[in-house]
C-alpha cells in the first residue's frame, strides 16, 4: 500500500550529545528535502524517534513514546523511523515487536533516511544498521546557515574501550576520527552561522588523531588549537573522553588556550580497582587521581565533571566506599550517576553476584546526596566572580536571559539590550544547587 510522502516531521533525540547533533543533522537533511519542521505541539508526518540503548530505562521510554503516537487523536498514524542505538543494537526485532515502525535506522546511515522515506511510501518497511566508515558526514548537506550560539561538532565516533558494562562498541561501532579538514570546515560553516561555542564531541573524543594540513599527525589538543584561530570562535569544549587517552599536550591545551573553557568531564565510574578491573576500564583509582592533580596545576579553576556506575556485578560495600572517597577527593562540580543496567550482549550481563535494585538504589541515594552538595558548593565558591556569559536561551521572568558560565553552570541574569548569541560580563550574585543568578556588568567586547 503506498503512502502520501510526508510534508512535516518532528525528530526527537534521547540520550547522548551525540544523538542532540545526529538529531540536528536529520533536522537539516529533511529541510534539505523540502519538508518542514512540525509546529510545536501539531502532529508530524513523520516521527524520528532518535534513541539510546545505554540503559534499560532509556529503551522502555522508546516503546512507550510508540504507543502514544499510535494513540493520535485523528485515528491517523505518522511514519515511525526508529533511529539511534536501539535501532542499531536491536534492528528488525523493533518490526517484529511494533508493526507500525515503518523505518529502522542506524546512527551510522542515517543519511539515508530520505531514501528509506521514499521506500516506505512506496509501501512496505525500511531497514538500514549499516555501518559504514564515516561515509554518512560526506553525503550529510552542510551546515545549516542559522545555528544557534552553542553547537555540537562530531569529530570522532564509536569505542575499542569495550567496558565490560557498556554496549558503545557494539552500537557505535569501532574508533574513528573525522579528518583535520572536513572538522574545520563544519566548524567554520557553524561560526559562520552563528555559534560562539562549540563542543566537540566523540564516545571517546580525546582518542582524536589525524593529519593537519601540513600532513603532521595531530591529536585532540592539535585540532582544539587550531580552532583557537578561527575568527568568531570564543569558546571550546570537548566531551566525552576516557582517562588514559589524557595526553600530555591536551592537558597543556588547558593551561595555554585561551578559547578552551576551565571544564574536564573524565569519567571513572568507580572508586575500587577491582572494580574498575573487572570493568575493564585499564587505568587505577590513583591514576586518574594523578591526572586530576596534573589537570589542576596548570588550570587551578577547572571544573571537574564525571559518570559513576553504583551497583557493578560484585560490588562490596567496600568497594562504594571507595567510591564516595574518590568523590570526596577529587571535588566535583558536576557529575551524572547511574544504577548498573544489564545490558544483552555486553560481558558484565552474564557476570556472578549482580547487585539487588534495593541496595543499588541505596548506593545511589548516598553518592548523589554526596555529589549534589559538591555542585552545590562548587556554585557557592563562585559568589562574587565575575565572568563571562554567553546568553543561549530566555528565561521564565520577563527580560530574563540564561545562558553558561565557562565552568559550565547556568546562569540566569536580567540583561537588557542584550539577546541571545551575546557574550556578556557579569557578577554572580546568588548561588542555588543547579545554578546561579548573576548581575550584567556590560557587554563584552566581540
Ligand atoms: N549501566 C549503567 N550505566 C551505564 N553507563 C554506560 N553503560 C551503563 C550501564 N550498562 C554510564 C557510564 C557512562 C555513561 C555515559 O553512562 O557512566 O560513562
Ligand atoms: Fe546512548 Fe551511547 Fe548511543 Fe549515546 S552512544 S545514544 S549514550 S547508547
Amino acid at each position: 500500500m503506498t503512502r502520501p510522502t510526508p510534508k512535516t516531521f518532528l525528530v526527537k533525540s534521547f540520550g547522548c550529545q551525540m544523538n542532540v547533533y545526529d538529531g540536528e543533522r536529520m533536522r537539516e537533511m529533511l529541510g534539505a528535502e523540502g519538508m518542514t519542521p512540525a509546529e510545536p505541539g501539531a502532529d508530524a508526518d513523520l516521527v524520528v524517534l532518535n534513541t539510546c540503548h545505554i540503559r534499560e530505562k532509556a529503551v522502555d521510554r522508546i516503546y512507550s513514546d510508540i504507543g502514544r503516537l499510535l494513540k493520535r487523536s485523528d485515528g491517523e498514524r505518522p511514519m515511525i523511523a526508529v533511529a539511534g542505538c536501539v535501532a542499531q543494537a536491536e534492528g528488525s526485532e523493533i518490526q517484529r515487536r511494533v508493526k507500525e515502525v515503518d523505518i529502522v535506522v542506524g546512527p551510522q546511515a542515517y543519511h539515508n533516511l530520505p531514501d528509506l522515506v521514499a521506500q516506505v511510501a512506496k509501501g512496505g518497511h525500511a531497514l538500514d544498521t549499516d555501518m559504514p566508515l564515516l561515509s554518512k558526514f560526506d553525503t550529510l548537506p552542510r551546515r545549516a546557515r542559522r545555528q544557534g550560539p552553542s553547537a555540537f561538532l562530531t569529530v570522532q565516533e564509536g569505542c575499542d574501550k569495550f567496558c565490560t558494562y557498556c554496549v558503545v562498541p557494539y552500537t557505535r561501532g569501532a574508533e574513528i576520527s573525522r579528518p583535520w579538514a572536513a572538522i574545520v570546515e563544519e566548524a567554520r560553516a557553524l561560526v559562520e552561522g552563528g555559534a560562539k561555542e562549540i563542543t566537540l564531541l566523540g564516545q571517546n573524543v580525546n582518542a582524536w588523531t589525524g593529519e593537519d594540513e601540513t600532513g603532521n599527525m595531530r591529536g585532540l589538543d592539535g585540532l582544539i588549537r587550531a580552532l583557537d584561530r578561527l575568527p568568531g570562535l570564543e569558546r571550546i569544549r570537548y566531551t566525552t573522553s576516557h582517562p588514559n587517552d589524557m595526553t600530555e599536550g591536551l592537558i597543556q591545551a588547558h593551561g595555554d588556550v585561551e578559547t578552551l573553557m576551565p571544564f574536564l568531564h573524565l569519567p571513572v565510574q568507580s572508586g575500587s580497582d577491582a572494580i574498575l578491573k573487572a570493568m575493564n576500564r585499564s587505568h587505577s583509582v590513583d591514576s586518574y587521581r594523578r591526572l586530576i592533580d596534573r589537570v589542576r596545576i596548570v588550570r587551578p579553576d577547572i571544573a571537574v565533571s564525571g559518570d559513576f556506575i553504583v551497583g557493578f556485578p560484585g560490588e562490596s560495600d567496600a568497594d562504594f566506599e571507595a567510591t564516595l572517597q574518590v568523590v570526596r577527593d577529587v571535588d566535583y562540580a558536576l557529575a551524572y550517576s547511574f544504577k548498573y543496567s544489564p545490558r544483552p550482549g555486553t560481558p558484565a550481563a552474564g557476570m556472578e553476584s549482580q547487585i539487588p535494585l534495593a541496595l543499588m538504589d541505596e548506593r545511589l541515594q548516598a553518592l548523589q546526596a554526596l555529589l549534589n552538595e559538591q555542585q552545590h558548593d562548587f556554585n557557592l565558591r563562585s559568589l562574587g566572580r565575575r565572568t563571562s556569559l554567553l546568553l543561549e536561551r530566555t528565561g521564565k521572568l520577563p527580560g530574563q536571559l540564561i545562558g553558561k558560565s565557562p565552568w559550565l553552570q547556568s546562569i540566569h541574569v536580567i540583561a537588557e539590550g542584550a539577546a541571545i548569541g551575546d557574550m556578556i560580563e557579569v557578577e554572580i550574585v546568588s548561588a542555588g544547587p543547579n545554578s546561579l543568578g548573576g548581575a550584567m556588568l556590560e557587554m563584552a567586547a566581540a
